[in-house]
Formats: structure tokens, C-alpha cells, sequence
């Protein structure tokens, strides 16, 4: 099967314009086929990938300034304090691969602390994000190559054939939790393919905690949670000619103790019929529209996940609160 990934960078190639295009109807096509049959679902669905367009990616920014969502400042606060223990675990690397990079602020803190690295390739879904990445960390890293690459990171089977070194992945944010457990371990026996025999791999994870802690994370006093989740309603909207009504559905979040995550859902607020290409979906008051998990782990537990997929724990590092962890995986 052929990689579902391509440069944003493409642009100075003489090919960059078609393959531009076609990876824009292809990322359509996607999105197409997933809420049409999202929708059509007795348990509706629609995949949190799609939640990072233009607009969603700034309200993820903003979320990650909230006083109440801790897993940002916890993460940076790891990253600045045990950079240089990090640095020393990882070892020789010539290539960075992050998956799910995002404004790859974080990342900026491990490229500083893993002197000698020569290539950078954020991959992420949303084309914005990597451009003003890629734009934002250029002149603060001198003589590092980066090179983006556009694509659903649970689908890519290669990395470009210039991507040869000893490479280094990083899954920040806990996003790895936003996959679930099959998936995500069908998605570290693939990163472990991808990074090679003896890679390291640093993964973010969200830990356990109270619902005290967790609802608030999700669902914020200002709004900035629901407005989030509703841009999925409103991309929809514009993209496949929907006529959701913003204000007849609500963001929920909640917290589900048996399966140790968060589950969000868009809700119905009333009996309502939504068009969609053309597709008539009818709603009942309060039914529900899934639109994201976020798993919370305890260390042994992703640990004990991660070694289902070869991936051997070296260390992991938490804050004093317990509340964010920082792993150190190596492969074979
Ligand atoms: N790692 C960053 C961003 C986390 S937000 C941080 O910790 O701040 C999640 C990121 O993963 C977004 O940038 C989103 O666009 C990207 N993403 C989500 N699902 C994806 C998928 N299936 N493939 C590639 N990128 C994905
Ligand atoms: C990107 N991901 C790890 C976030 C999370 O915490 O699960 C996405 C998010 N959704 C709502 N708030 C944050």
C-alpha cells in the first residue's frame, strides 16, 4: 500500500502542485466517507482526527492554556526539568520523528536538549499546524532539516527513503490516549516498524485521577472545551454542505471509571433532522454523537501496553503531583 503521507514542503518541486491537490482530495474523501457513515451509525461517530481543521487547531491552543487543563504546563514542566536525563537515555540520534506534532512548541525543549540532531519530521493531519510550526521553530534551531509530512499517523507505512539515521519518535500531549487500546498498540507495533530495531521512543501520557481533576480538563468554565468539540459541527458544515445547528447540540464530557477514560459526545439538544450531502440524519433529544476518547493510564499500565508491541520501558519521569508522565520505550 502506498504511504499516506507527503511534504508540505513540497512546494519549491515542480510536481507540488498535483501532489498538493491530490492529497487535499484525498483528506476529503476521508472525511466524506467517515461522517457519512459516522452518522449513519446506531452509535454515531466521528473520528477526533478531524476535530484539528484551521479553526479546531487554534481552540486546541487555547485549551492548552486553560487553568484547568493541566496535561500542557505538566508535560513542558518534565520536558525542562529532565531534558538533559532524556538527552542521556535516548543516546545518538540523528532523526526526530513526532507523531501528532502539532505547534511542536514541547518539542522545541527535546531538540535543544538532544544535541546532534540533524532532521526533524513532525507529522500531523492538519496542514496549518505544520506550516506555522515549521515556520515558528526554523529560526530557533540552526542547521536543523525540517520536514513535515502531512498524513493520519495510524496509517503511514514508510518514512521518506531521506529519512535514513538513527531515529528518536515522540508522542506528546497524550494523544496516544485519544486511540483506543487496540489501536493504540496496533499503533506502537507500526511506530516500532517505522523507527527501527534499537530506536527510542518518548511517549506523554495522561495518568489516572480523579473526575475532580479530569471533567474540568474537558469541560472548562469559559467554553473554550464545547467550542472545540462544536467546530467539528461547523467544519462539517462547510466542508460536506451540512446544516447542523450549532445551538441545538452541547459538548458533554465524561468521565468512565470502568474503562478509565474520558468520552466525549456531542448531544442533541432537541428532536431535530440534520442534512448532510444531500443525507437526511434525524436526531432525538438527547441522543449522543461520540466525538473523542481521552485514555488515562497509570504507568505500569501503559508500560504493561507498550511491551504487547515490543516496546520495552526504560524509564519514565512524573511531576511531584502525579499528575502527567513522560516514558522512555525502546524497541527490541
Ligand atoms: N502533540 C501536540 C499536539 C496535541 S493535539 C501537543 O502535545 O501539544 C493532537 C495533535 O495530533 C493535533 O495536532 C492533531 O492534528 C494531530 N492528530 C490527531 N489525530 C491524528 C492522526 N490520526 N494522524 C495525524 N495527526 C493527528
Ligand atoms: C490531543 N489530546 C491528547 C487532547 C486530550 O487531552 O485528549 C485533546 C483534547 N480534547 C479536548 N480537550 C483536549
Amino acid at each position: 500500500m502506498a504511504s499516506d503521507i507527503s511534504s508540505v514542503l513540497a512546494e519549491d518541486r515542480p510536481d507540488a502542485a498535483a501532489s498538493q491537490a491530490t492529497l487535499q482530495a484525498a483528506a476529503h474523501a476521508d472525511f466524506k466517507q467517515a461522517v457519512l457513515y459516522g452518522l449513519a451509525r446506531s452509535s454515531r461517530r466521528l473520528p477526533s482526527r478531524f476535530l484539528y481543521d484551521e479553526r479546531g487547531s487554534e481552540l486546541f491552543e487555547d485549551i492548552t492554556k486553560l487553568k484547568e487543563y493541566y496535561p500542557t504546563r505538566a508535560e513542558t514542566a518534565l520536558l525542562k526539568t529532565h531534558g538533559a536525563d532524556i538527552a542521556q537515555h535516548v543516546g545518538d540520534a540523528d532523526i526526530l520523528v513526532e507523531f501528532g506534532s502539532g505547534s511542536s512548541r514541547k518539542t522545541s525543549l527535546l531538540i535543544s536538549a538532544l544535541e546532534g540532531l540533524g532532521t526533524y519530521i513532525p507529522i500531523d493531519v492538519s496542514e496549518s499546524y505544520l506550516t506555522e510550526a515549521t515556520e515558528w521553530l526554523a529560526p530557533q534551531h540552526d542547521g536543523l532539516t525540517i520536514a513535515p509530512l502531512v498524513g493520519d499517523f495510524t496509517k503511514i507505512d514508510a518514512l521518506p527513503d531521506t529519512a535514513r539515521g538513527h531515529k528518536v519518535g515522540f508522542f506528546s500531549g497524550s494523544t496516544i490516549g485519544n486511540l483506543t487500546r487496540d489501536e493504540a498498540k496496533a499503533f506502537l507495533l507500526n511506530a516500532a516498524h517505522l523507527l527501527g530495531r534499537d530506536s527510542a521512543f518518548l511517549i506523554g501520557i495522561d495518568l489516572k485521577k480523579s473526575p475532580d481533576i479530569l471533567i474540568p480538563a474537558y469541560d472548562d468554565a469559559k467554553g473554550i472545551s464545547a467550542s472545540f468539540s462544536l467546530n467539528l459541527l461547523t467544519r462539517i458544515n462547510r466542508e460536506l454542505d451540512g446544516d447542523f445547528d450549532i445551538a441545538h447540540f452541547a459538548h458533554r464530557a465524561i468521565y468512565n471509571e470502568d474503562e478509565g477514560r474520558i468520552e466525549i459526545y456531542l448531544e442533541s439538544l432537541t428532536g431535530q433532522t440534520v442534512s448532510v450531502l444531500g443525507r437526511d440524519f434525524s436526531f432525538s433529544e438527547g441522543e449522543r454523537i461520540h466525538t473523542e476518547f481521552s485514555h488515562k493510564y497509570s504507568i505500569e499500565g501503559f508500560q504493561a501496553l507498550a511491551a504487547t508491541a515490543g516496546w520495552r520501558g526504560v524509564t519514565a519521569w512524573t511531576d511531584p503531583d502525579g499528575l502527567f508522565s513522560l516514558h522512555l520505550l525502546r524497541f527490541g
